[in-house]
């Protein structure tokens, strides 16, 4: 039997705690693929949870004395703080020699982003994004789907999350620090962008050639609550809309091919497609719909997604296994922080719209589209 992996924790907040900890606590058990073996946090009120949750993890006030104690007896390194700490914290466990779990989003700037990958790959270890939404059952169904290949290659996808407020850290610490740009480094695009870009990545199969975007901020905080982005692909158009200020806690989806359409309310899918017949039915024709209804139990109203986690452990196990340093994850959420970054640009300059094959980007290799969604005339090479 191989020995488990031996990690550690910096950031024992709400998505530690609620989300991370309760598989890694299973995993410890029987499986014993993992071992958590020391945490670190700066509030002493989170350090008691983490020693109550793990009591054999020794338990530290910030991640330099962590590393300095454990990083010889180390594998990896989940990072869980706020946003802004991301990327100095993962330059402390790569120097180290550890692999690195980060909670989304990577880095609050692109310049950051670029460096952990690229610090990453020369010190030979695993970066790997906490990408959770792609291990959400319902958006597992969605994949499921588009690989069957009945609503044809996506063209247009539509994306509303609607939040009544801002996410909450944990009381003990700053609940609102979403709220303070110098923890966060921005409001929901920074907050929830990533979860709504790499979808989109894989919804369109391609990555975006254009953008243009706007913000607005209510009740004087410094970051924003509501922002809109359009997004132009080589195969078609995504349109996203965030808000911290909806009437209702709800995710909604729609993406729409030649042949048909898939959406997504929560945990419901509903899959229309247009009945060929005898014949082909000419796109925009009426036709005979025929409507197919799906439920996908995803737990959205907990927002720790908790029973996404162990999925997405997997592929970060996967990854170390296989010495995939810096994979395809790791490279969208590096393009996920450079969207955010020139979408904020372009809030700020009035929606401007943004040419993102300027040539300053680097973008993942091209994506591998699974022939069913490719449609005559797209091959996978074409979709840059
Ligand atoms: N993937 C998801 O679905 C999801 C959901 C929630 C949060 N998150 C992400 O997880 C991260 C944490 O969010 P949260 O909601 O758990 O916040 P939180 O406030 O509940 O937890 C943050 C914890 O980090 C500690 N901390 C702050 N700075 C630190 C530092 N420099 N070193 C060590 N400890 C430090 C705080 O004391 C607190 O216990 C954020 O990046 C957030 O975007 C992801």
């Amino acid at each position: 039997m191989t020995r488990p992996l031996r990690g550690a924790i910096v950031g024992y907040g709400f998505i530690a705690g609620r989300g991370h900890a309760p598989t890694y606590a299973k995993h410890m058990g029987n499986g014993r693929a993992v071992e958590i073996t020391a945490i670190a946090d700066i509030c002493e009120a989170r350090r008691q949870a983490a020693h109550e949750m793990f009591p054999l993890a020794r338990v530290y006030p910030n991640h330099a004395s962590l590393l300095a104690a454990e990083a010889g007896e180390l594998d990896f390194l989940d990072i869980a703080t706020p946003p802004v700490d991301h990327a100095e914290i993962a330059r402390a466990a790569l120097g180290r020699g550890l692999h690195v779990l980060c909670e989304k989003p990577m880095a609050t700037t692109a310049e950051d982003a670029r460096a952990m990958l690229k610090h990453a790959r020369e010190a030979r270890r695993v970066i790997f994004p906490c990408h959770n939404y792609k291990h959400a059952p319902v958006v597992k169904v969605v994949r499921s789907i588009l690989n069957e290949g009945v609503i044809g290659p996506v063209h247009l996808v539509t994306m509303q999350t609607f939040r009544n407020t801002h996410a909450k850290g944990v009381e003990e610490w700053r609940p609102d620090w979403r709220r303070e740009r110098a923890l966060s480094g921005g409001g929901i695009a920074m907050d929830h962008g990533s979860h709504t870009f790499y979808l989109a990545f894989d919804w369109m199969a391609a990555y975006p050639t254009t953008l243009t975007a706007h913000s607005s901020t209510t009740n004087g905080h410094d970051t924003e609550d509501v922002f809109g982005c359009t997004l132009t692909f080589p195969t078609g158009v995504v349109s996203a809309h965030l808000s911290w200020t909806a009437g209702v806690r709800k995710v909604m989806y729609t993406l729409h091919g030649n042949k048909g359409a898939i959406r997504v309310e929560d945990e419901d899918v509903e899959l229309a497609v247009l009945e060929a017949g005898p014949g082909v039915v000419e796109p925009g024709s009426p036709g005979q719909w025929r409507f197919e209804h799906r439920v996908a139990r995803s737990d959205w109203m907990d927002a720790s997604h908790t029973g996404w986690f162990g999925s997405l452990f997997d592929e970060f196990r996967g990854a170390i296994a296989r010495s995939e340093y810096v994979g395809k994850d790791a490279m969208e959420a590096c393009l996920c922080i450079e969207l955010i970054e020139r979408a904020y640009r372009s809030a700020a300059e009035g929606s401007r719209l943004v040419d993102l094959l300027d040539g300053s980007i680097d973008r993942p290799a091209r994506l591998r589209v699974p022939r069913p969604l490719l449609g005559p005339g797209r091959e996978a090479e074409d979709l840059a």
